[in-house]
C-alpha cells in the first residue's frame, strides 16, 4: 500500500516536473552544463564511446538536434535505446537533476552545431 502511494506520489511529482520544464524550455543553461558534462557525460560522448555522437561533431549532432532541445532533454533523463547504441538515464548518473542534465544537453548542443 506504502508502495503504492509513494509510486503515485513520484509518478505525480514526475508529471509536475516535466510541465515545468516544459514551460521553462528556454532556461537550459549551457555554461552550468559544463560541469555537468565534464564529470558525467564526457567519457562517452568525448570519444564516442559505444556509439555516443561526439562533442562537436556537427554531423552527427545535426539530426539529432533537428528533434528540439525537449526531446533531447527527456531522452537523456530517461535514457534510451538508439541505432547506435544505447545511453543510460542520465549518462549512468542518478544523482544528476532533471534541470543539470538538461544544462549538459544545452552545453553539448551549443558545442556541436
Ligand atoms: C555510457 C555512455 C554514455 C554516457 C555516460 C552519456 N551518454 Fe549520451 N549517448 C550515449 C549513446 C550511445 C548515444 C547515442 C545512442 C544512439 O543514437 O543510438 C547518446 C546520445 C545522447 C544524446 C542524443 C539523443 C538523441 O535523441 O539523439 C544526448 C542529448 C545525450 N546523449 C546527452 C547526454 C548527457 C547530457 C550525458 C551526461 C549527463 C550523457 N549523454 C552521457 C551514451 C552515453
Amino acid at each position: 500500500m506504502s508502495r503504492f502511494v509513494s509510486a503515485a506520489f513520484c509518478a505525480l511529482f514526475v508529471f509536475s516536473m516535466s510541465s515545468a520544464n516544459a514551460s521553462a524550455a528556454t532556461t537550459y543553461n549551457a555554461s552550468a552544463g559544463k560541469a555537468v558534462y565534464d564529470v558525467s557525460c564526457t567519457n562517452c560522448h568525448k570519444m564516442g564511446i559505444m556509439g555516443a555522437p561526439k562533442l562537436g561533431d556537427k554531423a552527427a549532432w545535426a539530426p539529432r538536434i533537428a528533434q528540439g532541445m525537449d526531446i533531447l532533454v527527456s531522452k537523456s533523463i530517461k535514457g534510451f535505446q538508439g541505432k547506435k547504441g544505447m545511453m543510460m538515464p542520465k549518462g549512468g548518473n542518478p544523482k544528476l537533476t532533471d534541470a543539470e542534465v538538461g544544462n549538459a544537453v544545452a552545453y553539448i548542443v551549443q558545442q556541436s552545431k
